[in-house]
C-alpha cells in the first residue's frame, strides 16, 4: 500500500488529471488517473501541484531585524550597510538563531523548503556564522539551508577577511562567497576573485558570489569569476550572484562576456525585488532598472534563477517569504510577459533556482523526494498572479504545512456570494 496517493493534480508542464504515488518519502510513480490503494488520499481538485520553492540567494543572519536598532530612513544599500554595521556589536547568537528559525517558519509555510542564504563572516567572532549552523542543525529535518561564507566588507580590503571567512569554511560553512566590487580597486577585487575559487577548488566547495553589484558598467568581475571557474575546472559549481552592473554595460562587451559566462557554466541569480529597489538610485530620470539580462542569459543557455535577498533586514522592509511575488517581479522587471517567459519565471524559483543549488533528488519525476506544493491555482502564471494559497506543503512525503483555500465572502446589494479571483 502507498504512503500517500495524490490524485487529479495539473502540473508545472500542463498534464492535467495526473496522479503521484508515494512510498517511503519518494516519488514511486507519476501517471494519469493512478489507481492504487493509499494510507492517505488527496483531491488536489485540478490545481497546480509543483516541486517546492527554493530561494538559491538570502541573508538569513538579517532576517526580520527591521527596526534594530533603527529603521533604515532613506531605504538605500549604503544606509543599510552602515545599519548592518550599527546592529553587528547588539547581536546574540539567540536572537540571530530564533529570527531565522521564525522565518524558516514562514519559509515552510509558503512552500520554500531549500535556501542558500549568505552568512557574514567579517566579524572575528564568527557569531553569525555560528549561530546559522545551528539554524541548520535545527531545520534539516524540513527545511534544507545552504550556508555561504560570505566577507561582506571585503575578504581584501578588511583586516583578517581570509582568516575569518577560512575558520568559517572550516566550521562547516558549505559555499565559498565573495563581494569583489566591494574591495578597494578593481585589481583587487580581481585577485579576490582568483584567491577565493583557488580556495573553493582546493576544499571541493562550490562558489556563489555577490558579484558586481553596482550600477557601474565597469564593474566586470563576472568576466573573472567565468575566467577562473573554467581554469580551475569549477564548470557547473559556480554562481555569480546580482550581476546588475550588466544592465548598464554597453552591448558589445556583453556580446563577448555572455557566451564567456555560458562556456565556464556559471549560473546566474537576479535577486528582483532587492535590485528593482536598491539599483539606480544615484540615476535622476530616466532611472535603470539595475536588475540583470535576464532573458539574454537564459536564450544563452545559462541557468538563471530568482532569489529573495532579504526579507524585513536593513536592506527591504518588505517580504514574507513568498518566491512567487519574487518571480512575479522578475517577470515585471525583466519585462518577461510572454507565454514562455512568465514559465520560466515561474521556474527560476523552483527547478531552475534548485539546480543552482545542486540539490538531489530535486522535481516531479519518479525516483525524486516527494517534496511538493500543493498551491490554490491552476498553472504557474495563475499562481503567480495570485501569489496563490499554499494548500499543503509535503517534504520527503511528510505533510508539514496546509492553509484554508482563499475566498472572500461577498455581501452586495440584493445578492452574497463568493470569491477566490479565480475566472469562473
Ligand atoms: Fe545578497
Amino acid at each position: 500500500m502507498l504512503d500517500l496517493l495524490i490524485h487529479n493534480a495539473t502540473l508545472p508542464d500542463g498534464r492535467e488529471n495526473m496522479s503521484v504515488a508515494v512510498q517511503d518519502g519518494r516519488i514511486v510513480d507519476i501517471q494519469s488517473q493512478l489507481v492504487a490503494e493509499a494510507a492517505d488520499r488527496v483531491d488536489a481538485g485540478g490545481m497546480l501541484l509543483s516541486p517546492p520553492f527554493c530561494d538559491p540567494h538570502f541573508h538569513m543572519d538579517a532576517t526580520l531585524s527591521y527596526g534594530l536598532p533603527r529603521v533604515n530612513q532613506s531605504g538605500t544599500l549604503l544606509e543599510g550597510i552602515a545599519l548592518w554595521g550599527e546592529l553587528k556589536p547588539h547581536l546574540t547568537e539567540e536572537a540571530l538563531v530564533s529570527r531565522a528559525l521564525q522565518y524558516c517558519d514562514w519559509a515552510v509555510a509558503k512552500g520554500l523548503l531549500a535556501i542558500r542564504s549568505h552568512v557574514d563572516t567579517s566579524d572575528p567572532s564568527l557569531l553569525p556564522v555560528r549561530a546559522m549552523l545551528e539554524v541548520k542543525r535545527r531545520v534539516a529535518p524540513y527545511l534544507d539551508l545552504q550556508l555561504v561564507a560570505f566577507p561582506q566588507d571585503g575578504v581584501l580590503r578588511a583586516p583578517g577577511g581570509l582568516d575569518n571567512l577560512t575558520q568559517a569554511l572550516d566550521l562547516g560553512v558549505d559555499v565559498v562567497g565573495g563581494i569583489p566590487h566591494f574591495e578597494r580597486t578593481m585589481a583587487e577585487g580581481a585577485q579576490s576573485v582568483r584567491l577565493l575559487c583557488e580556495l573553493a577548488a582546493e576544499r571541493g566547495l562550490p562558489v556563489d558570489m555577490h558579484c558586481d553589484e553596482s550600477d557601474d558598467p565597469l564593474s566586470r568581475h563576472i568576466e573573472t569569476l567565468a575566467f577562473e571557474a573554467r581554469r580551475l575546472g569549477m564548470q557547473g559549481r559556480v554562481n555569480g550572484s546580482h550581476l546588475t552592473s550588466m544592465h548598464s554595460m554597453d552591448n558589445y562587451y556583453v556580446s563577448k562576456l555572455i557566451p564567456l559566462i555560458a562556456e565556464a557554466q556559471v549560473s546566474a541569480v537576479a535577486n528582483p525585488l532587492i535590485n528593482i529597489t536598491l539599483q539606480g538610485r544615484h540615476d535622476s530620470y530616466p532611472k535603470r532598472r539595475g536588475m540583470t539580462r535576464v532573458p539574454e542569459l537564459m536564450a544563452a543557455g545559462i541557468t538563471v534563477a530568482f532569489g529573495h535577498d532579504c526579507v524585513m533586514d536593513p536592506w527591504y522592509s518588505m517580504g514574507s517569504g513568498d518566491m512567487l511575488e519574487v518571480a512575479s517581479m522578475g517577470m515585471h522587471v525583466a519585462q518577461m510577459t510572454s507565454q514562455a517567459g512568465m514559465l520560466a519565471c515561474f521556474e527560476a524559483v523552483t527547478t531552475q533556482a534548485a539546480k543552482v543549488m545542486q540539490l538531489d533528488g530535486y522535481g516531479l519525476r519518479r525516483g525524486a523526494r516527494a517534496s511538493m506544493v500543493l498551491l490554490q491555482a491552476r498553472n504557474p502564471v495563475e499562481a503567480m498572479r495570485l501569489r496563490a494559497t499554499r494548500l499543503k506543503v509535503w517534504k520527503d512525503g511528510q505533510l508539514l504545512a496546509e492553509s484554508a483555500p482563499s475566498s472572500t465572502l461577498l455581501h452586495l446589494p440584493g445578492r452574497s456570494g463568493t470569491t477566490s479571483f479565480m475566472r469562473d
